[in-house]
């Protein structure tokens, strides 16, 4: 059975309809097959060109996630400071993307696998080639049963990040994806209605 038939256990809408941020994990591992299948969804992903100029780092060693899971946590404050958020009391309370961001930040070092998606050129056209791997990715873990959410670091632990993964100064990081099984459940995502973002024909004329 090919990647792809695995995949056929869950339609393509489902999968996109329900694939939401997921920020917190079971510590069940995820079954080398399951990352195989994960990966080989990612290199099939539309790119600049075919050139292909990424590069992705599997991460599943207990160390080193646990090594990531703290410089995620400092990267996540340090993007907090930049936007004048010293500490957990400047988060409004309440239930919001960025209160379980900063639960995640807590938690990252327990997610079983991390996946870290870098581009080979350190150029934006080289980072951009990079977003569809990642969807492709989420999407497949989705029918996996799978759940992750894109991440991105901060420059401030960057040096660091090359350092613990021998990731040549050439190269950039992109983004940071953690993966385990959902606590929680998929489901719908909330977006603003497509008449208010999308225009037929006209930027100012909704699209019905
Ligand atoms: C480019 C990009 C960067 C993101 N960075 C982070 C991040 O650093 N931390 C985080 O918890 N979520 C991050 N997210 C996840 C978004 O917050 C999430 O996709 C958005 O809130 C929609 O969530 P939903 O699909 O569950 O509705 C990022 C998403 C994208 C596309």
């Amino acid at each position: 059975m090919t990647t792809a038939e695995r995949l056929g256990n869950i339609s393509l809408g489902e999968a996109m309809f329900t694939q939401r941020a997921i920020r917190r994990f079971k510590p069940d591992p995820i079954p080398d097959e399951v990352v195989r299948d994960i990966m080989e969804a990612a290199i099939r992903a539309p790119n600049g060109g075919n050139t292909q100029e990424w590069h992705f780092i599997v991460v599943r060693d207990a160390e080193k996630r646990r090594m990531l899971g703290e410089l995620y946590h400092e990267a996540w404050w340090a993007k907090r400071k930049d936007a004048g958020i010293n500490g957990p009391e400047d988060i409004p309370p309440g239930k919001s993307p960025m209160r379980s961001a900063m639960r995640m930040a807590n938690e990252f070092g327990n997610a079983p696998v991390m996946v870290l998606l870098c581009s080979t050129v350190r150029s934006s056209a080289g980072a951009g080639s990079v977003i569809p791997a990642a969807q492709n990715m989420l999407l497949a873990a989705r029918g996996f049963g799978v759940g992750g959410t894109i991440t991105t670091l901060h420059p401030e632990v960057m040096d660091r990040v090359h350092q613990l993964f021998g990731i040549p100064d050439t190269a950039l990081v992109v983004y940071c994806i953690p993966f385990g099984y959902p606590r929680g459940a998929f489901g719908p995502v909330t977006r603003k209605p497509l008449a208010e973002v999308c225009g037929a024909d006209h930027w100012a004329s909704p699209f019905q």
